[in-house]
């Protein structure tokens, strides 16, 4: 009875863990200041919406890793109206290997402007993610449940394929409020607050 009490009380601690999206270079210091206040993984973009590699991510990556963080991502904020979606991932993929930062996962973000042709959105993300493929590196989608049926058409064919980083700032670290679309039945990570100051950086919050 009692061990079962504690197991249950334990558990959930374990699992859940918090960490950090940033969009600007990130000291190895800050990132020291982040892990001891208790982020454990880190997202940094690698690729902005404006069509270029984001220049900051390779060092922002190795600063991390170097203070302690064991799961680091990177996202790529593809440019539609920049087409040629191959060379998108192509363009931060060959960046990051040169510079040898080391990446777990790239997340593809699903927000901001595509076409009002969901078909065309959904074949330009299926080009992403052939490359990516091709490439031997994993992916992931980030997107809200509002900008995954304004731009993909709540299509499920990804569900399957990906796993899925979903915004909602409810200032909430639970999955509690999360409604099935796009066929995920189970988010990976939660967005739930951004623009926070901490440690001298500028960040959103995601719970996992
Ligand atoms: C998309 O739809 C909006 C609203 O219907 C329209 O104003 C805009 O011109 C359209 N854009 C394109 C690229 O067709
Ligand atoms: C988070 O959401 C859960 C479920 O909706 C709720 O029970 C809890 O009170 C919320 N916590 C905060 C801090 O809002
Ligand atoms: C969106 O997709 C989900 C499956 O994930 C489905 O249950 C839901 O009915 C769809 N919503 C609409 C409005 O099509």
């Amino acid at each position: 009875m009692f061990v079962e009490i504690v197991l249950i009380s334990i558990v959930p601690t374990i699992l859940a863990t918090i960490g950090i999206d940033v969009s600007q270079r990130v000291s190895q210091d800050q990132f020291r200041c982040l892990n001891d206040n208790g982020y454990t993984f880190a997202i940094v973009r690698a690729y902005r919406s404006v069509g270029v590699v984001d220049s900051n991510s390779a060092q922002t990556i190795k600063n991390a890793r170097a203070a302690g963080f064991t799961r680091v991502d990177a996202y790529l904020f593809p440019c539609f109206p920049c087409g040629d979606a191959p060379q998108q991932v192509i363009e931060v993929i060959d960046y990051l290997r040169e510079e040898r930062a080391e990446i777990d996962r790239l997340w593809l973000n699903i927000e901001g402007r595509w076409n009002n042709n969901t078909e065309i959105n959904i074949e330009f993300l299926d080009e992403l993610i052939k490359q990516i493929t091709d490439l031997g590196v994993k992916f992931g989608i980030y997107t809200s449940r509002y900008q995954w049926f304004s731009i993909m058409n709540n299509v499920t064919k990804f569900s399957t394929q990906s796993p899925l980083w979903y915004v909602h700032y409810d200032n909430n670290q639970s999955f509690r409020d999360f409604q099935v679309f796009g066929g995920w039945m189970q988010p990976s990570i939660k967005q739930f607050i951004a623009d926070v100051k901490e440690c001298g950086v500028v960040l959103d919050k995601n719970f996992s």
